[in-house]
């Protein structure tokens, strides 16, 4: 795991869309898996800037979302395909028929499941998996309790998360958030080539803590990224502080990014 701690989530987000930048670059079919929540907003802002200056296209990407609340439509404008719409799909130039979010009127989500897991692999994988994480250290809906091992499934949200998510969307009403989800598993997000997972603010220090330091385990979902091969943190400084090896990480990773 590599953690890339900056001192504002301005930076941390420039250098996590530089990534994708330079992937897409090398790659114009990247096939990428996407997030929603207001931690990659400033990456998506910073992804599509790249567009407008002609240094990137994403004409041939594709894209699968980690997840949507089971209940709304997608035109709904708390959904997460509504979101990835307005935060990232019109502002860069990929094909909207190569964007993929669950179907949260889907009348059969076992089968709408299992049919998104058969997509991701007829594409060829993910090649780059972008993650944010819960303060309970949950990624995509993947809640404490959840196996590491768990595939595309229906699942339901914890009452944390739900306070979260009411907070910063659906205009702080509790009642209102729905209370169940369908969302990538946990084993299904840790086959993707490569994941960047985003983390700020305060909010966040005990969920990345778990999820860097901790032990891996069912209860911090994101501590599964330890057993991956090519996961990247960025994270602000604020998040980052319970993290104990800070000095270890600056080393490794500005000479990983050849900074
Ligand atoms: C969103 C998702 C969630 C969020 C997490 C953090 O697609 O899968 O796991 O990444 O809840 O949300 P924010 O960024 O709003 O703090």
């Amino acid at each position: 795991m590599e953690v890339v701690i900056c001192k504002t989530k301005e930076e941390a987000s420039k250098l996590a869309a530089d990534m994708i930048t330079a992937a897409v670059k090398k790659n114009p079919k990247t096939v990428l898996g996407l997030a929603t929540g207001s931690t990659p907003v400033l990456m998506y802002n910073e992804m599509a800037k790249a567009v407008k200056a002609r240094k990137v296209s994403y004409k041939q990407v594709k894209s699968w979302n980690l997840d949507e609340y089971y209940g709304l439509a997608g035109t709904h404008d708390q959904s997460y395909r509504y979101f990835m719409n307005e935060n990232l799909f019109k502002k860069i130039d990929i094909q909207i028929k190569n964007t993929h979010v669950l179907n949260g009127l889907a009348k059969d989500p076992v089968k709408e499941c299992a049919a998104y897991e058969k997509q991701i692999k007829a594409a060829g994988g993910i090649d780059i998996q972008v993650l944010g994480i819960g303060s309970d250290g949950h990624i995509a809906f993947n809640e404490p309790g959840t196996s590491l091992a768990s595939r595309t499934s229906i699942v339901y949200l914890t009452p944390s998360t739900v306070k979260d998510n009411a907070r910063l969307f659906f205009k702080g009403d509790m009642e209102a958030v729905p209370k169940s989800a369908l969302s990538m598993g946990v084993g299904t997000i840790c086959e993707a080539k490569k994941i960047i997972l985003l983390a700020f603010g305060e909010n966040k220090q005990d969920a990345l803590k778990g999820c860097v330091e901790g032990p891996m385990s069912q209860f911090c979902t994101a501590s599964a990224l330890q057993a991956h091969n090519d996961a990247w943190i960025f994270c602000d400084e604020a998040a980052a502080k319970k993290l104990k090896l800070k000095k270890y990480y600056a080393w490794r990773s500005a000479t990983k990014l050849g900074l």
